[in-house]
């Protein structure tokens, strides 16, 4: 891959790790970058991973096409870049290892040789001329290894970063979530601790041209790099990255959980414009971690265990503190069924961070939610929201929900494949947003398999509803979770290029979609795609939204009587589930079809 005339990609994607340092879930897979800087000498940028000698030796013959390397530069001596050095030494004897002093001590560690009669020590600002590209060096220690430099090529104005501005994610798969997602759990994982060797390093970069930057890990970065070093720069000045609030929780039997939820929703009704919510048991804590460092507010919800804290907790709270974790207000839930202590057991693990507000209120369940209980988690919702602005009733009062119906949609059924199954649904938020690029928007329920197949892959397939398709189309596809069930189980497909499922009976058109990016809108994620494929399969007239609900759409059937007659009730316009309580929740979704709290409307 040519990253400038003179400068060669040869680095390579891991997709077998499992864990990436031993304890980073890296679903995406992982890249081990390197380059050649190719000029009257040439210059090899780092090796790889150990499990990729051939074919990172293979790449490197490749694009020195002939020619031997002069200079081996060493960045960074953590094995999955440093493992192949030995190998390459003996590979091209007349190559010199260009390093820091630490480096070479360490590589005296792992290979039991520093090299002396065939390296030059380097240190910050000294450089190295190729030709026409002269190698800058500038050292980075700590960041997050002591024995780290970057290197600076003055000619095409390129950063090799080393892991700085690095993410998880091999390099020949799409990251829906775009760069920033990944690279802060990468960043908040691994070198979190150093943000102040990170600000020292962005003090010396600062004064560079820089146009590209070359890290050891995830993409080349070539556009818009003031947003990359801007991140950097918050990220590792511990500021405040977006407004909200992360809840971390341990729950036993269920009532912590319960408390966090009801929590949540209190919060989000509140107007905080995020709740990110993990559970530290199930979930993956490096995302709990990264979430605690994005957002201004964490609120910890634990039971007491031991006389102390919950053990996943615990470790929680060492991940942040070990990570200077600081400038938060920080609240706690604690539960226990006779003796609840696990709230003071937290405060004192965080009261050496600095910058900590602690907040007022805190929620003490003594076994399960009760009177109290409820009134100390409202009490907190309060506090946590009370700079947020509300909707008020006057403004609630002048958004009628109908006005939504008026929005013109098809109907579509987006099929996918989890690498194990084929899987289809239906939406309707679907749109061509652009024409040059040809771009679709695609919305699909986050609650839903198919986001997650989408993230995981980033392929789908829109099928273009007819009016022919029958009620049961709509309850095969929209009334079940591909979780469940295999909704093709049996049935003789067709596929389109992609490998995926097109549907040539009661639809008439498909499109092959390929997710360019993917934007969190809260309850959905919106796919914006190219097309890779597209067909016309017949005439017959698109399935609209309204057409549904006036011809396809069996009529509710006349409701019962309410169980509880004093209990208002909601119907689900779209498959007839009847809502029972006091209330509608305004982020209820329909259980039955997944639809949300606007599609439904009151029965009497
Ligand atoms: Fe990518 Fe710190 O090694």
């Amino acid at each position: 891959m040519r990253i400038t005339e003179d400068i060669r990609y040869i680095g390579v994607n891991d997709h077998e790790i499992d864990l990436f340092e031993g304890q980073y879930e890296v679903p995406l897979g992982m890249a081990y970058n390197s380059y050649v800087v190719r000029d009257y000498k040439t210059a090899v940028m780092d090796t790889v991973d150990r499990n990729f000698t051939h074919e990172w030796l293979d790449r490197l013959s490749a694009e020195l096409d002939g020619r031997k390397p002069d200079y081996l530069i060493v960045q960074h001596m953590e094995p999955d870049h440093s493992a192949n050095i030995l190998t390459f030494a003996k590979l091209y004897p007349e190559a010199v290892i260009v390093a820091s002093a630490a480096a070479f001590r360490v590589m005296n560690n792992y290979f039991g040789t520093d090299f002396a009669d065939r390296r030059i020590i380097v240190n910050d600002g000294d450089t190295l001329p190729l030709g026409k590209h002269v190698l800058q060096f500038v050292t980075a220690p700590m960041v997050h290894w002591p024995e780290v430099i970057m290197t600076y090529d003055k000619y095409d104005k390129v950063l090799f970063s080393a892991d700085a501005f690095g993410k998880f994610g091999a390099l020949d798969t799409v990251d829906p979530e775009g760069w920033a997602c990944e690279a802060r759990r990468y960043y908040f994982g691994i070198v979190g601790k150093f943000g102040p060797q990170v600000q020292t390093l962005l003090g010396k970069v600062g004064g560079l041209d820089i146009r590209t930057i070359c890290p050891l890990h995830g993409p080349v970065l070539q556009e818009d790099l003031g947003y990359y070093l801007g991140l950097y720069n918050i990220w590792s000045s511990y500021d405040v990255e977006n407004e909200g609030i992360t809840i971390a929780y341990t729950s036993v039997y269920g009532h912590t959980k319960e408390a966090v939820e009801k929590l949540a929703d209190m919060l989000k009704a509140g107007g905080c414009p995020k709740v990110s919510v993990t559970d530290l048991a199930r979930d993956d804590m490096p995302e709990a971690v990264e979430d605690a460092f994005r957002y201004n507010k964490l609120v910890l919800a634990t039971t007491t265990y031991n006389g102390e804290i919950f053990p996943f907790m615990r470790t929680f709270i060492e991940e942040l503190t070990e990570r200077n974790y600081q400038n938060r207000t920080v609240a706690f839930i604690e539960n226990g069924s006779w003796a609840p202590q696990a709230a003071k057991h937290m405060r004192k693990m965080l009261e050496g961070c600095k910058n900590i507000r602690f907040a007022e209120n805190t929620v003490r369940i003594v076994g399960a939610l009760n009177e109290t209980s409820n009134a100390q988690l409202k009490a907190l919702a309060d506090e946590l929201t009370a700079e947020y602005e509300k909707p008020s009733a006057e403004d609630l009062a002048k958004q009628d929900p109908k006005a939504l119906f008026k929005i013109g949609y098809g109907l579509y059924v987006l099929t996918t494949n989890d690498g194990k199954k084929d899987n289809g649904c239906i939406v309707n938020a679907v749109m061509q947003a652009s024409s040059s690029p040809s771009r679709i928007a695609v919305c699909v329920n986050k609650q839903n398999y198919t986001h997650h197949i989408i993230q995981q892959t980033g392929k789908l397939n829109l099928n273009v509803l007819s009016v022919e398709a029958p009620f049961s189309v709509f309850q095969e596809y929209g009334f079940v979770s591909g979780r469940a069930v295999d909704k093709f189980a049996g049935k003789t497909v067709e596929r389109s290029d992609n490998g995926l499922i097109f549907l040539d009976q009661y639809c008439n058109a498909y499109l092959s979609l390929k997710v360019e990016e993917e934007t969190d809108l809260g309850s959905h994620g919106m796919f914006l795609c190219s097309i890779t494929e597209s067909k016309v399969l017949n005439s017959t007239e698109t399935m609209t939204y309204s057409y549904y609900q006036s011809n396809v759409k069996p009529r509710p059937p006349k409701a019962e009587k309410a169980a509880d007659p004093a209990k208002k009730r909601w119907v689900c316009t779209v498959c007839g589930y009847i809502y029972e309580g006091d209330e509608l929740p305004a982020d209820y979704i329909c259980p039955l079809c997944k639809h949300p709290a606007s599609d439904f409307e009151p029965l009497e």
